[in-house]
This record gives C-alpha cells, sequence and structure tokens, in this order.
C-alpha cells in the first residue's frame, strides 16, 4: 500500500507470465484480475475448504512457499503456480469392517512406514499442523492421537504434494478421523438427540428463523454461540 493508503501496482509472474497487480490482493483475486477464470482450484474464498492451494517463489530467493490463495496477499516479484488438483492414493474401505488396528493401516497405507522423518510435510501445512506427527501415530496405531492432531485439516494436499515416500497425509488423516469416532470417541448423547430432532422435523422453525436472518446477525449469532468444552 502506499502512504495514502492506496493500492501500489506491482509485478507477479503466473504460469511463467507478467502481469501488474494491486498490492491489495489475494492471489486468487489477482488470478482472475489477470483474466483467469478458474474452475478448479476454487471454492469458498475464506480459507475453509482447501481448495486454492497456490506455490510460490520470490525472485530471487530459494525458497518455495505454499498457501491458500485465497488467504495470501500478492506480493512484488511472486511467481506464481497454483496446484488446483494433486493425486493422492486414496483407499477404499467399509468403516464398520475394518479392525481399528496398526495391521489395519499397514495394510491400506504402508507408506507411511518408509516416512523418513524430514518434517517437510510439517514445514509446509498451511494449517500449522504437526502432519509429521499425526503420521507418527498412525505409523503407532494411535488414530485418537493423530485425528486431534489432523483435525484442522482441510486437505489442500500441500504436504502431500511435498513428501519424498509419497504419502497422501490428509488421506491416512481422514482414515484415523473416521476410526476414532467410530470406535474411540465416546457417544455424544446431544449429537444423538439432534440427529433425532432433524429426523422428526423438531428444528424447521428453528431453520427457517436462521434463513431469515442477515448476514450481520448470523454473524454475531456464530461469534458468541455456546461451545462445548
Ligand atoms: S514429508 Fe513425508 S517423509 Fe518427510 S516427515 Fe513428512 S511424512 Fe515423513
Ligand atoms: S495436513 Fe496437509 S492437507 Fe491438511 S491442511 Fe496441512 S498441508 Fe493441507
Ligand atoms: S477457496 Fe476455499 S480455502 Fe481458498
Amino acid at each position: 500500500m502506499s502512504e495514502n493508503n492506496e493500492p501500489k501496482t506491482i509485478t507477479i509472474n503466473l504460469y511463467g507470465k507478467r502481469y501488474r497487480v494491486p498490492d491489495n490482493m489475494t492471489m486468487l483475486k489477482a488470478l482472475e484480475y489477470c483474466g483467469y477464470a478458474p474452475t478448479r482450484g476454487i471454492g469458498c474464498r475464506h480459507g475453509f475448504c482447501g481448495a486454492c492451494a497456490m506455490v510460490y517463489r520470490i525472485k530471487g530467493e530459494r525458497q518455495l512457499h505454499y498457501c491458500l490463495g485465497c488467504e495470501t496477499r500478492v506480493q512484488d516479484m511472486m511467481y506464481i503456480s497454483t496446484i488446483s488438483y494433486f493425486p493422492l492414493e486414496k483407499q477404499s474401505y467399509k468403516l464398520d469392517e475394518i479392525e481399528p488396528s496398526a495391521n489395519m493401516i499397514m495394510h491400506l497405507y504402508p507408506e507411511i512406514y518408509s516416512c523418513v522423518s524430514c518434517n517437510t510435510c510439517t514445514a509446509t501445512c498451511t494449517q500449522g499442523i504437526d502432519v509429521m506427527g499425526y503420521i507418527h501415530d498412525a505409523q503407532r496405531g494411535d488414530f485418537k492421537a493423530c485425528a486431534e492432531k489432523s483435525f484442522n485439516c482441510i486437505m489442500c494436499n500441500c504436504c502431500a504434494s511435498r513428501c519424498p515416500a509419497g504419502i497422501s497425509h490428509p488421506e491416512v488423516a481422514m482414515l484415523a478421523r473416521r476410526i476414532n469416532g467410530r470406535y474411540i470417541s465416546p457417544k455424544s448423547e446431544h449429537l444423538e438427540n439432534r440427529v433425532e430432532e432433524v429426523k422428526h422435523g423438531n428444528l424447521c422453525e428453528e431453520v427457517h428463523a436462521l434463513i431469515e436472518k442477515s448476514e450481520a446477525e448470523l454473524r454475531e449469532l456464530y461469534n458468541n454461540r455456546e461451545i462445548e468444552k
């Protein structure tokens, strides 16, 4: 930004082409400003869906940076590429039929035992998650720890794109969270009650009342909601 708070124009390099863009934009906005209309690699625009993974390097620096394009502001001489799709290894399984043990994960995702503890996945994570830590938990069959550490994963796949062992971290973590929910966490009485209420349509009035609210009222409600301890 300039001294009078007007955006300055900076240079970025997108897919190998040079563009001039205002410096107050996110990388995703800049992509659109430059005339691209992505149909993949874009979703919520607010850091939740994990669709907009991007990688950049500042000219003259060696380090590669991984980030969410909808949350990261452009910088002068940024060389940008998008990761709109990354091929993960995704196994299929029936949650009700698998045995929640280290043997099972060894069978489904044997590559996790090739981890060389380089910590690149943790250093790359856009959400600051201890990714290497949760992979080590999964190796030991500690699904609770893996589920808890990976809870904020938004499946942007940045970690997997850099792993020398070819591990699909978000899929391993998803399996651990499913196992934790299905076999390990205590049953949540209030959730079961809520599901019953949904089944019987008891919540229709509340839902209609929410639909009528303005965005500001919804934000207020969300920010002041009761959070289970
Ligand atoms: S990037 Fe791969 S090999 Fe390196 S610590 Fe993470 S899981 Fe292990
Ligand atoms: S663990 Fe991997 S997939 Fe999940 S948020 Fe971090 S970088 Fe993205
Ligand atoms: S568009 Fe959803 S996280 Fe960026």
